[in-house]
């Protein structure tokens, strides 16, 4: 069933000229349809470069938006409009104008997980692949980074030479992983390595033997001579790391590291999209587009 379902879609993504891109927290069979897997900054760059005119992103609705501001010139579709990104929800507009005229002298770093609207006040985006490096070219010593305050801790750690403000936002679903969870799975897979993604709470990820985003995770399993991880992401990351690696043995962190948002995309929504008969077309005001492009053209200058 599955197998008739991905054919029909590989039909008529062919048919359609449509670039099926979806982020690695999607399911293997979502995958296995796509043009392109990875993570979130991987996705906003690969559809630039993508020679279709048309893009479904299997995602959250904050991915489908970066690709509208990258690529204007495209259709743009998220599959699953309920897809969003709770943590890209927590902060808004008004909440970070208000802060930043009690604060004139910060500037404002903004993961890229918010939404455009608030990108359009931001001074440069980051991603967690490149947080650490961007934070440390900036020419600013005195930062605000929003929403996450667990990555932007993070990154406070790598670069203490600067003043990094938090402010309480962050992921629901990584920030429920807990030091405890760590001494569990530690004491049931002495010999494996805990590679953690640094949206965790930093008492999870100060005792990672690794941290990074989810394609450093999978690229650094894959590279690794150690046959056992833990796994502190979304289960998907294990999923697909035993699938591609079965000599080796992956374990997740906590069995609760399931993003809702990231598996309400199916394979039939994907279908559906393709015949016309549901997604969602991302539509943004120009001005609004230009503004929030700003801070994403600084996060590819400098990342
Ligand atoms: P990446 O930037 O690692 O793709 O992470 C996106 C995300 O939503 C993690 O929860
Ligand atoms: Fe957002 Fe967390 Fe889901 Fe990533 S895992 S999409 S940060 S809610």
């Amino acid at each position: 069933m599955i197998r008739t379902i991905q054919d029909e879609i590989l039909r008529l993504k062919k048919e359609k000229d449509v670039c099926i891109l979806a982020h690695s927290y999607q399911a293997r069979e979502i995958a296995e349809i796509a043009d392109f897997v990875g993570d979130s900054y991987q996705l906003s760059v690969q559809a630039t470069t993508a020679p279709q005119k048309t893009v479904i992103l299997c995602g959250v609705r904050f991915m489908a938006e970066t690709v509208k501001i990258l690529s204007p010139e495209k259709t743009v579709y998220l599959a699953n409009p309920i897809a969003g990104c709770p943590m890209a929800e927590q902060m808004d507009r008004d909440l970070i104008s208000m802060w930043k005229r009690a604060n004139p002298d910060y500037t404002v770093v903004a993961y890229i997980n918010t939404t455009a609207e608030l990108k359009t006040i931001c001074d440069v985006c980051v991603t967690s692949s490149s947080a650490v490096k961007i934070v440390k070219k900036l020419d600013s010593s005195k930062i605000v980074f929003i929403p996450d305050c667990n990555l932007g801790q993070y990154v406070a750690e790598q670069v203490p030479e600067k003043e990094i403000q938090l402010l309480q936002g962050g992921c629901p679903i990584h920030a429920a992983v807990t030091a405890k969870d760590v001494e569990r799975a530690r004491a049931a897979h002495p010999h494996a390595l805990l590679l953690v993604h640094p949206e965790c709470v930093p008492a999870v990820v100060r005792q990672a033997d690794f941290v990074g985003s989810t394609s450093a995770i999978l690229n650094y399993a894959k590279q690794s001579d150690a046959k056992q991880f833990i796994i502190g992401t979304e289960i998907s990351i294990a999923e697909h790391l035993q699938y591609d690696c079965p000599d080796k043995e992956f374990y997740p962190l906590s069995k609760q590291l399931i993003c809702p948002n990231m598996k309400a995309t199916t394979l039939m929504d994907v279908l559906h999209v393709l015949q016309g008969r549901a997604g969602e077309e991302i539509r943004m005001e120009e001005e609004t587009r230009l503004a929030a492009k700003h801070c994403i053209d600084k996060m590819i200058r400098l990342g």
